[in-house]
């Protein structure tokens, strides 16, 4: 099986190939634009994409994440991409100096639609910290701030590692299942 999946974002994509790739799902690259609109779920935002999208694509895979820090009530959550162009991984550290409450998850929803069959969306959930000061060159986003063992930041994970926890790789493991079902025998 090959599904494109419709990103911008080349860290995103080296994690799906990554671990797709391991279950013998073959994905390739596409970077068809569609609107992202500003919502209060990520749920929200993948159905809107995906109501755009599958007049155009055949098979396909769409990824709305986020990041929410319990102290902030789930900020940024939704508004994740303009917390991380604005404040940054710096910013969101100076947010939390002093904060003893650092826990955090993050969000990964997964919109796919295959061939004659209906759309659906699956969620994956990391539960973690965010960390006192940034470390690791690896990932991207937030991942230099954030620890979901409580040792190393997703940053300082090679990728397989950072899909067997991540809220990502936990959506592609359900996503996998959910496709052989679909595929049948
Ligand atoms: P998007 O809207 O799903 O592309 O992501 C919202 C923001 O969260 C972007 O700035 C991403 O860089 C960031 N983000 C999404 N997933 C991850 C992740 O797995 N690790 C770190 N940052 C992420």
């Amino acid at each position: 099986m090959r599904i494109k999946v419709i990103t911008s974002n080349e860290g995103k994509m080296r994690e799906y190939s990554q671990a797709l790739g391991e279950l013998g799902i073959e994905v390739f690259h596409g970077k068809v634009p569609y609107d992202e609109i500003q919502a209060d779920t990520l749920e929200e935002v993948v159905e809107r994409g995906m109501e755009e999208l599958r007049e155009k694509e055949g098979s396909f895979i769409i990824d709305d994440s986020g990041l929410f820090i319990d102290r902030f009530y789930g900020f940024p959550g939704v508004y994740s991409s303009y917390a991380l162009k604005t404040l940054g991984n710096e910013g969101v550290l100076r947010l939390m100096a002093g904060e003893e409450r650092r826990s955090a998850r993050f969000e990964c929803c997964i919109g796919c639609k295959i061939p004659g069959r209906e759309p659906f969306m699956i969620s994956g959930e990391c539960r973690g910290a965010i960390t006192k000061e940034a470390r690791g060159e690896r990932g991207f986003g937030f991942d230099p701030i954030f620890s979901a063992d409580g040792e190393r930041t997703f940053a300082e994970l090679d990728l397989e590692e950072k899909n067997s926890l991540s809220h990502r790789g936990r959506a592609i493991a359900m996503l996998a299942e959910r496709l052989a079902e679909e595929m049948g025998p």
